[in-house]
């Protein structure tokens, strides 16, 4: 008899997307009881409480890649956890069970559950890069950009892809005091901006989605986030340009010593090489993209967006959940 066991070939019918959805809006429903009450630490740990378990019960063998820090730091959702049911397909997992814990201790918009899942090894780790430089646009205004060029190239190009002026275009930056000069620039070009409180996962998006009114996403943020942007990216197109900083002497010889370039410029695809990329997240404050969760008489509403890079299909899900009959809610 053979007693090998070997991993079931991928359902190529299978969405991922659909399943993980549930995890985000647990995390959302969860954490977005604390809206406004100003504690960020605690908006955190609902969303955490409440993803784990849901995404414990997804038929995967799922590893987190992109989490909530290593294991001494974080009881759940850590670097190297092993989630889902442990049977069948190997997974990289990418969550941030809220991004803009801030926004959602403030009330703030934007802030969104989300969870980016592709095969096994071929989701980037960051190691100890904490920050990245990032660009994103949408596809058809990719040809000829670059991260290290001048901003103001950068937005006559996009400009005369999409026959306006420059003052047409809206920049999205992230509100940080280490973008003043880009944003100087930015405005010395003549170009509008949009500026993020937090989040720059919904900036990404934004940026490669008709109608938002984003033409462009720049600046230094998280590179975790860098490689959930990239899995939305895998699903809606658009090209990400990435690369990795460190803020001191330190931190600079911890990546060498890891083994990363600071030179290299990563693309949507360094970042998420698989070609079956899956991408759930829900709004948790009423933001750009999406609804924030509404907590109504007997129900609960959630909006959410599902994707899947291999097929291109994105969907806008609006459920209701009914708060003494779902298992979604009350961690
Ligand atoms: P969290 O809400 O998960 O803490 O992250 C919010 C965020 O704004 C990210 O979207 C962004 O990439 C990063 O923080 C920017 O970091 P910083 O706030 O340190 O500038």
């Amino acid at each position: 008899m053979n007693t090998t066991t070997q991993p079931p070939d991928p359902d190529p019918q299978r969405n991922l997307a659909l399943e993980l959805v549930r995890a985000t809006e647990a995390a959302a429903i969860n954490c977005s009881r604390y809206l406004g009450y100003g504690d960020a630490n605690r908006v955190d740990a609902a969303a955490v409480d409440a993803m784990r378990p849901v995404l414990g019960t997804v038929h995967m063998n799922g590893i987190v890649v992109i989490g909530e820090g290593e294991k001494d730091e974080a009881p759940m959702l850590y670097n190297g956890e092993r989630v889902g049911d442990g049977v069948g397909e190997e997974w990289d997992i990418a969550v941030d069970p809220v991004d803009g814990t801030a926004l959602t201790a403030k009330s703030l918009p934007d802030a969104v559950s989300i969870i980016g899942v592709a095969p096994r090894g071929t989701m980037y780790s960051p190691g100890p890069a904490v920050y990245m430089r990032k660009l994103v646009v949408a596809e058809h205004l990719a040809t000829g950009i670059e991260l290290n060029a001048p901003i103001a190239d950068t937005l006559h190009k996009i400009a005369a892809a999409t026959d306006r002026t420059v003052s047409e275009l809206t920049v999205a930056v992230l509100d940080r005091p280490r973008h003043d000069q880009l944003v100087a620039e930015i405005r010395a070009a003549g170009a509008r901006i949009r500026f993020l409180l937090d989040g720059d996962v919904v900036g990404a998006i934004m940026a490669v989605t008709p109608g938002t009114g984003v033409d462009l996403l720049v600046g230094t943020g998280g590179t975790p986030e860098g490689v959930l942007a990239a899995c939305a990216l895998r699903c809606l197109g658009g090209k990400f340009l990435g690369q990795l900083i460190a803020r001191d002497d330190e931190e600079e010889r911890a990546i060498l010593n890891a083994g990363y370039s600071l030179e290299r410029i990563l693309t949507t695809t360094d970042l998420v090489s698989g070609d079956n990329v899956f991408f759930a997240a829900t709004g948790v404050t009423d933001g750009s993209l999406l609804k924030g969760v509404r907590f109504e008489s007997h129900r609960i509403i959630t909006d959410s967006l599902s994707m899947r890079s291999r097929s291109g299909t994105v969907r806008r899900i609006e459920s209701r959940h009914d708060p003494e009959r779902s298992t979604l809610v009350n961690f």
